[in-house]
């Protein structure tokens, strides 16, 4: 679905459905993800929820599993509904006895007569790269109300917390960006290498580029200023057209000397959206959700999405302390490097709340652009697994979602999630095993890719 002029009429009845259910119920219960996405899907549905008057009960989980689903077959809600999850459970969902609806973008494992079931593939638009849960969500939320339309920063925010943006916005996400664009909500910038404000501060604690020499090294960062001719205490709003081009070149001549492809320097790019009404961008609403998800303040990311100002300077104060651990998260790999194997490369975690922010960084700026990166943290008697691929890397046939899923079943664990970015729990001691069968299976996967190739 190029250019989302239209959405599926289909797709709009469902969500009509939705809203028609919701309606029907004074007491919802809603269940999240606890990633950006996640926290910005329950933030979009919570907000209209309040604005309808409605009472709701929120819960953001890590993982959604039988174990979730019992506790719901207990709690018997009249109404439920799950954001960003619940595709593989369908079945179980329907057994409940609640009305459920489903408001998903995971990979689409059939369908459902009871739940009331979205997820953009059904219509054939991909929920990797064209619509987030929380775009979904969105289109809930704006049938609801046409207020609701004012809740489209919280939206981009998950949107672009879910990299979907990287390579322009297409399907449901391209509809929601157009949709703000008529309302006059929305501001697209071009997006450009150079950080804001204090460079030697923000260059030194740069993560999204890591700039080996300069990232989590002041010295490096002065040196660098000095070369472009500025003083250490500049900021980019000081330097003039000729200075911010010098810097941007030698920026951009350090990470391709460190090895970065010119997919990452497009990425970084890549344009931004800004809501002028919020004075915020969908980058700093994502960077400050990821960062309350990932460290164990969902809540505080919530009460972020309900505009709760102690919960926006918690956040802020929460995202500072998330960057500096994963900076020294790079930086330990960089010292010590990465484990390879033929088709992945791997490394061994003390904190997998950082695993895949660490993983998908670590593939782009410090070890091989064409291995899938594969994250391990042991945790009790489970080993957690986060991995990222690219889109290069996608290209050759690689799918990290059946690759860990079907890896993770061969030592007797669970995996899913997007054919980009997966994830997986395994019994701790299985690492090894586990890692040899995801090598031979992504292996098996290019074998495949390049045989339709030669074959056409
Ligand atoms: O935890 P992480 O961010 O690495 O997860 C990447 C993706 O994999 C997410 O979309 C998550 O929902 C999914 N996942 C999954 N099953 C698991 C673990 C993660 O589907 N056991």
């Amino acid at each position: 679905m190029e250019g989302a002029a239209e959405l599926p009429k289909d797709l709009l009845s469902r969500i009509s459905s939705a809203a028609t259910e919701i309606d029907r119920h004074s007491d919802i219960r809603v269940i999240s993800h606890y990633d950006a996405d996640g926290i910005s899907s329950a933030g979009v549905i919570c907000n209209a929820l309040l604005r309808k008057g409605k009472r709701f009960q929120v819960t953001l989980v890590k993982s959604f599993d039988a174990k979730v689903i019992r506790s719901l077959a207990a709690e018997k809600p009249m109404c439920l509904v799950l954001a960003d999850m619940g595709s593989s459970y369908l079945k179980e969902l329907a057994s409940l006895d609640s009305s459920v609806i489903v408001l998903d973008h995971h990979t689409l494992q059939g369908d459902s007569e009871k739940v009331i079931y979205v997820t953009p593939h059904i219509w054939g638009i991909d929920g990797m790269t064209g619509c987030s849960a929380s775009a979904v969500c969105m289109l809930l939320a704006a049938k609801m109300g046409d207020d609701n339309w004012s809740l489209l920063p919280i939206a981009f925010g998950g949107i672009v917390g879910d990299r979907q943006h990287i390579r322009g916005l297409s399907g449901v996400n391209a509809y929601l960006l157009q949709e703000g664009l008529r309302r006059n909500s929305i501001e697209v910038q071009q997006g450009s290498i150079l950080p804001h404000g204090s460079l030697k501060q923000s260059l030194s604690s740069s993560i999204d580029p890591y700039i080996v020499g300069v990232s989590g090294n002041e010295n490096g960062a002065k040196k660098l200023l000095s070369e472009v001719g500025v003083t250490e205490d500049a900021s980019l709003e000081e330097l003039d057209e000729s200075a911010k081009r010098k810097l941007a070149s030698i920026l951009t001549l350090m990470l391709l000397e460190q090895g970065c492809s010119l997919s990452t320097l497009e990425e970084l790019t890549t344009e931004r959206y800004y809501f002028p009404e919020w004075k915020v961008s969908a980058s700093d609403l994502a960077s400050l959700f990821n960062a309350c998800g990932r460290t164990d303040h969902e809540g505080i990311g919530l009460g972020l999405a309900l505009r709760d100002q102690r919960s926006m300077e918690e956040a802020a104060k929460l995202r500072k302390e998330y960057k500096r651990s994963v900076l020294a998260s790079l930086q330990k790999i960089e010292g010590k490097g990465l484990s390879t194997m033929d088709h992945l490369q791997y490394f061994y975690s003390d904190n997998p709340s950082l695993s895949g922010m660490v993983c998908g960084l670590t593939m782009q700026y410090l070890g091989h652009k064409d291995k899938p990166t594969i994250a391990l943290s042991i945790v009790g008697e489970s080993t957690r697994i986060s991995s990222r691929a690219t889109f290069d890397i996608l290209a050759k046939g690689v799918d990290l979602s059946t690759g860990l899923r079907d890896a993770a079943a061969f030592v007797g664990g669970v995996g899913g999630g997007h054919a980009i970015a997966s994830g997986a729990t395994i019994a701790k001691g299985r690492e090894d095993d586990f890692l040899r069968k995801l090598n031979e299976i992504l292996g098996n996967q290019k074998e495949k890719k390049a045989a339709i190739i030669s074959a056409k």
